[in-house]
């Protein structure tokens, strides 16, 4: 008897909402050459259209760009509405997006309630609303997978001491830091994701979560060496080194998985 290939992909369509970002691109690369189709969702429609083009051409797969914006209800379900015309079917989400409003690195002193509640709406509400909307999709065609992404700070506060002397690699002009919104929004990813797989049990609906830790992205030297004492291998994550995970995730190799958080942190937690 042939073995099963618990890892095949093929003729899935995969959703990912943050397609444009470091690991949005790893993700859409690495599935696009699996044999399946993806939704290149984030709120940039001409980048979307640009990274669909490109990767159709260098892999010779399907991928359709599409426009949505997490802040906004209406977007949101007209996203799903769309896929759903085009695909007639859905078999996985990916909700990977992350928004940095103005003010996002603030210290906690001077966090203003405006740029909390903006961190709010977009990694959480958007996440609540993103499974809502692809859920009645789920319902109609009985089965579904969702799967969300929070960070090793929605499980552990973030080490202050790793900042001190860093430079930010996003903006060298705004301090580095890891602010409260951030960690606030991914630990109730968790939350959310045991809650809808609890809430789907028996619709054929799993959800999990994955949790990566820092990935590198040219981080000054001393953060590097900060960071990379806190972990147990003794560095930060490669940028396509979650791929693998996700490519788990979104196949029957989970199939028996349903509500957990699955965290792949270099062993940062651990200690
Ligand atoms: N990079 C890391 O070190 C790291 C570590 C732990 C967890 N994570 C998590 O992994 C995910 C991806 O991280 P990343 O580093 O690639 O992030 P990123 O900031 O590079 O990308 C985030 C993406 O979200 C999109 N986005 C922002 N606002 C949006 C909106 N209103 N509507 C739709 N899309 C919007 C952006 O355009 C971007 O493509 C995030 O959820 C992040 O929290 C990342």
């Amino acid at each position: 008897m042939k073995d099963k290939n618990f890892f095949d992909v093929k003729n899935k369509i995969i959703v990912i909402i943050g397609s444009l970002g470091i690991l949005g691109r790893q993700y859409v690369n690495y599935l696009s050459n699996k044999g399946c189709t993806i939704i290149i969702g984030d709120h940039d429609l001409r980048k979307c259209k640009e990274l669909s083009d490109n990767i159709n051409k260098k892999n010779g797969c399907i991928s359709y760009p599409l426009e949505i914006d997490v802040y906004d209800e209406k977007s949101i379900k007209l996203f799903y509405n769309s896929i759903y015309k085009i695909t007639k079917k859905i078999d996985v989400i990916i909700n990977n997006f992350q928004v940095k409003p103005d003010g996002f690195y603030n210290d906690f002193d001077n966090y203003s309630k405006d740029t909390l509640m903006k961190v709010i709406e977009g990694n959480t509400v958007g996440t609540v609303l993103s499974c809502k909307y692809a859920s009645k999709y789920f319902l109609k065609q009985g089965y579904g997978n969702i799967i969300n992404i929070s960070s090793i700070y929605g499980i552990v506060a973030p080490d202050q001491r790793i900042y001190d002397g860093s430079v930010n690699p996003y903006d060298d002009k705004i301090k580095f830091s890891s602010p409260v919104s951030y960690g606030l929004s991914k630990s109730a990813i968790i939350n959310l994701t045991k809650y809808l797989a609890s809430y789907y049990r028996e619709k054929n609906i799993r959800v999990n979560c994955l949790t990566p830790g820092g990935v590198f992205d040219d981080h000054n030297n001393e953060f590097l060496e900060n960071y990379n004492s806190k972990t147990l291998l003794g560095r930060m994550a490669k940028k396509d080194e979650y791929c693998a995970a996700i490519l788990f995730l979104c196949s029957e190799a989970s199939s028996y998985m349903s509500g957990s958080n699955l965290i792949i942190d270099g062993g940062w937690s651990s200690i």
